[in-house]
């Protein structure tokens, strides 16, 4: 039996990304219906899966008043994840919600409430954790391959994201819709994979963070350039660096005990979401690198968001949750990046968990804003993060 899904926003990710994803899954879920205010997207979707025009709402109001959904798949700016998740856990459908799951802690944790009060299956697309490249590295960490795991290093430059560099426009250049800049956009990849690659008995102690706002549209008030180190309870360090519209290499390094692990990219390729090129293995100190053999990811795009959608659907229909990454894996994430913005408006380390008393926890980034930034502050001197006008600040 197939499971029956929807799609909730049908831009980018959901019609460059997704839809590859869909289509190679057809075996297990099959797409019903989907909802999007613009009409050409609607149009673009609904030819390419066959839809028939009463398939296609303009609002998710209207999607989930419909009896024939099993779950809904949610690819909207970041800002409209909780009332959507909220909807659907009224209406007893199930979601699997786009990262970053929501735009604060506090806004996980009435989530987290949804979802348990209703029963409701959920669960986030951290889908760069079932890349073959990610899913292999994981594997060899869990077989003991390097040993316990001291330092991840990651970075992602040249970053494509729609509507941020000059010249475009739309909501991932304003911080009340987006919740922060390519720390809450891209580098949610970078935190649940360090997470991951650090293991379970990884327990993050302080977070430092600069930011700078460098090549983006004027008017974007987000960081386009990040490093965020993290340092955990027994010293492992994760170091990650992330940009928007500079640099064109990326790479990702996992040093343990006894062998460091290393993913390469194409000369030219920038991040982790690009075709890897070789995963290789450094045993002792002073070994050869050796090459560790990985069904490639190739084109067209299924794998992209193949694994976490199949281990969805897996999931609605009885399976076990395995393989679905879970809401308090994103809290963590998100979590960790406000107390990255948090480290900036201090300007020093910080201590994690963000404390429920951190504005940031319940407002999100802008909550820097009610916080003591000193005259030269980046965020000052950027005009970073700037809270819709209800929410006021004070500095
Ligand atoms: N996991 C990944 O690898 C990955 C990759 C790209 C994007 N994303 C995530 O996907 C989400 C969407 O990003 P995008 O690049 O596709 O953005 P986008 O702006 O291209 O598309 C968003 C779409 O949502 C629609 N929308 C807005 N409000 C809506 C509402 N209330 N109901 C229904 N539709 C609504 C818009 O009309 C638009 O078509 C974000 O959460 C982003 O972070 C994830």
């Amino acid at each position: 039996m197939t499971v029956r899904a929807a799609l909730v926003g049908l831009g980018f990710a959901a019609q460059e990304l997704k839809l590859p994803g869909y289509l190679a899954a057809r075996d297990l879920v099959e797409i019903v219906a989907v909802a999007d205010p613009d009409p050409h997207a609607r149009a673009v979707i609904a030819q390419q899966l066959g839809l028939p025009p009463e398939a296609c709402h303009e609002g998710y109001e209207e999607l989930l008043a419909r009896a024939d959904v099993d779950y809904i798949d949610v690819s909207t700016p970041h800002l409209t994840h909780l009332p959507i998740l909220a909807l659907a856990a009224e209406r007893g459908v199930s979601v699997i919600c786009d990262k970053p799951l929501a735009m604060s802690v506090a806004e996980v944790d009435e989530m987290i409430g949804l979802v348990e009060r209703s029963g409701i299956r959920a669960g986030v697309h951290h889908n760069y954790a079932h890349f073959p490249s990610h899913a292999e590295m994981l594997r060899q960490i869990g077989a003991g391959a390097i040993g316990r795991v001291d330092t991840v290093t990651m970075s992602a430059h040249s970053v494509y994201a729609p509507g941020v560099m000059p010249g475009e426009d739309g909501w991932r250049g304003v911080a009340r819709l987006a919740g922060g800049g390519i720390l809450m956009d891209y580098g949610i990849h970078l935190l649940y994979l360090s997470l991951r690659l650090l293991g379970p008995g990884f327990i993050p102690r302080t977070v430092t963070a600069r930011v700078d706002k460098r090549r983006i549209r004027a008017d974007a008030d987000v960081e386009d350039t990040v490093t965020v180190h993290i340092e955990g309870e027994r010293g492992e360090t994760a170091a990650l660096t992330l940009t928007w519209g500079t640099g064109t290499s990326g790479h990702t390094v996992v040093d343990g005990e006894t062998g460091t692990l290393q993913i390469r990219y194409p000369d030219g390729f920038s991040a982790q979401h690009n075709v890897a090129h070789e995963l290789q293995i450094m045993r002792g100190r002073l070994g050869d690198p050796e090459s560790i053999p990985v069904e490639w990811e190739r084109l067209p795009l299924e794998w992209y968001y193949g694994g976490s959608i199949r281990s969805f659907a897996e999931y609605v229909r009885g399976g076990e949750p395995s393989g679905v990454a879970t809401l308090d894996e994103a809290r963590a994430t998100i979590s960790l990046a406000l107390s990255a913005y948090e480290s900036v408006a201090l300007d020093r380390p910080v201590e994690v968990p963000l404390s429920p008393a951190s504005p940031l926890y319940s407002l999100g980034v802008t909550g820097v804003h009610r916080m003591e930034l000193a005259s030269d502050n980046v965020i000052r001197r950027r005009g970073l993060y700037r809270p819709a006008s209800d929410e006021g600040a004070h500095e």
